[in-house]
């Protein structure tokens, strides 16, 4: 059989593609909220450091091991060693069936919200509205009650879109989507941060969006937020980027995709938060209140905050609410079907199964799974998860991808395939960071993280809500360590190898 690996038609529609996994929910409103919960423009000087120190690094690491080894993250991984395959399964894995779980309702949300702009349903009480009348939320973790049915329905509608779009090879499913999604997303940003900017208050809004308070980089907390946000913004510890790597021609320039990717997903949130926090200036003017007092994080900032503010506009609210919301979609969507296809091609590479199948059967189990996030006390289940995969996952898959790359694979070898394909260059500071700096400051999170655990129970569950939370990412672990041991589809470890030259970089 010939080696049937898919390909990118251009280097647009990858660079497309990258970005459209990276800008996501995370950029819009969790940048926004972090920025203000962490000292304003102070925020800024840590994001940075995250984005030098171990987002541009681990980019490059990621794109450069896919494409080498021209293989989704499991296939790359498998060919340094069945040991390091695990780790191979486990990020994919863990990112469809916890992060994705609850991301794609929150994009169900949105869907909702989209609709409820027209009419401005939420109402003068959004916070109400949100937590009674569209989630309505239990009273904890234990009490899972009913399924909401609009947000079934519309997460329902969620994955058919994600189904549509990745069922078809990558570059006539994935390339296409985003070739138009992105620059819609743009331009539909654009004109938001222009309308928000022209409102009275914008400016009080901007200043307290951007204030730096130096004093606030002494905490720790604001430095572990800002690597946090890095990487899952960046989506790096998930192996999409490295089975989109995989299916990049030979000549790839992947150092200059690399800084363009980051540069440009970190951009976007710098700029969306201009539209966010123009209009909550202009809300904090028109009610009278301290911005301080209006401005909230989490959840509520996109579905209670911003809401209110929609309806106190002037003119055209419907239309402003219907394009924020629409923006919430496109970003999540791109992002999600990001996910689908690192596992659906670890699938593929492994087992032999068709394209249509696996990718119906991940579309399948995803809204089953997402069904927990469509009850009454879903919305617990989607804090207690997110932290664990944010704060051990996601830290944990990038530290030992460092560790893998940077001690098992020769990292020189690495590079100079890198700077093989590239017309930028990296020298060896990228090495030294791979090997030490940023498994260094991604181990000292993970060892924080783990201190505070202990200290302090995570929001004040109770104890065993906590522990399932945890045991749901070891069994994920478990399942990944499991089928890390099934034989791989005949020859086509082999194989794939060769489709690069047949150069043996470990
Ligand atoms: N980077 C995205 C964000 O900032 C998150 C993301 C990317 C994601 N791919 C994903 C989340 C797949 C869930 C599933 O929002």
């Amino acid at each position: 059989m010939p080696n049937t690996r898919d390909r990118w038609n251009s280097q647009v529609g990858f660079l497309f593609a990258a970005v459209g996994s990276a800008i996501g929910l995370g950029n819009i409103w969790r940048f926004s909220y972090m920025c203000h919960d962490n000292g304003g423009g102070a925020f800024l000087v840590p994001y940075f450091v995250a984005l030098l120190a171990a987002g541009i690094p681990l980019m490059l690491l990621e794109y450069g091991f896919g494409h080498s080894r021209a293989g989704s993250a499991p296939l790359s991984f498998a060919k340094v060693g069945q040991k390091s395959e695990v780790l191979g399964w486990f990020m994919p894995v863990m990112v469809m069936f916890v992060i994705m779980l609850y991301y794609s309702v929150v994009i169900a949300w949105c869907l909702n919200y989209l609709v409820f702009s027209f009419d401005l349903s939420w109402g003068a009480d959004t916070e109400s509205f949100f937590y009674n009348n569209f989630l309505k939320l239990s009273e904890g973790p234990g009490q899972l009650g009913d399924v909401r049915l609009p947000i079934l329905l519309s997460s329902l509608v969620v994955w058919f879109i994600i189904w549509i779009i990745c069922f078809k090879k990558v570059s006539h499913g994935i390339e296409r989507a985003c070739k138009i999604f992105m620059p819609t997303l743009f331009l539909l940003t654009a004109v938001l941060v222009i309308w928000g900017l022209q409102l009275d208050g914008a400016t009080e809004g901007l200043r307290y969006y951007l204030r730096p308070d130096w004093s606030r980089l002494k905490e720790w907390k604001v430095w572990n937020d800002a690597f946090g946000q890095m990487f899952f913004s960046l989506s790096l510890g998930f192996g999409i980027m490295i089975a989109y790597a995989s299916y990049l021609p030979k000549r790839a320039n992947i150092v200059g995709n690399a800084y363009l990717t980051s540069v440009i997903n970190c951009g976007y949130s710098f700029f969306a938060g201009f539209a966010v926090f123009s209009v909550l200036g202009y809300m904090a003017q028109v009610s009278g209140v301290p911005i301080k007092d209006v401005v909230a994080g989490g959840p509520g900032l996109a579905f209670v905050v911003y809401p209110r503010a929609i309806s106190l506009l002037p003119a055209f609210n419907s239309l402003f609410g219907v394009l924020f919301f629409l923006i919430l979609v496109i970003a999540g969507i791109s992002s999600g079907i990001s996910i689908i296809e690192a596992l659906g091609s670890a699938i593929q590479d492994k087992f032999s199964i068709n394209r249509f199948r696996v990718i119906t059967l991940l579309c399948v189990t995803g809204f089953l799974g997402s069904l927990l996030f469509c009850l009454q006390g879903g919305l617990y289940w989607l804090d207690i998860l997110d932290h664990y995969s944010n704060n051990y996952g996601l830290v944990a898959a990038g530290f030992l991808e460092c560790l893998i790359v940077g001690w098992a694979v020769k990292t020189h070898l690495l590079r100079k395939h890198i700077n093989d394909s590239s017309t930028l260059k990296i020298n060896r500071i990228w090495d030294f960071s791979i090997k030490v700096i940023t498994p260094l400051i991604l181990g000292s999170f993970l060892v924080g993280a783990l201190y505070h655990e202990f200290a302090e129970r995570y929001e004040g569950y109770a104890i065993k809500y906590l522990v399932i939370g945890a045991g749901w990412l070891l069994f994920l672990l478990a399942a990944a360590v499991f089928i890390s041991r099934l034989p791989w589809r005949a020859g086509s470890l082999k194989r794939e190898h060769s489709s690069r030259g047949g150069k043996l970089l470990t």
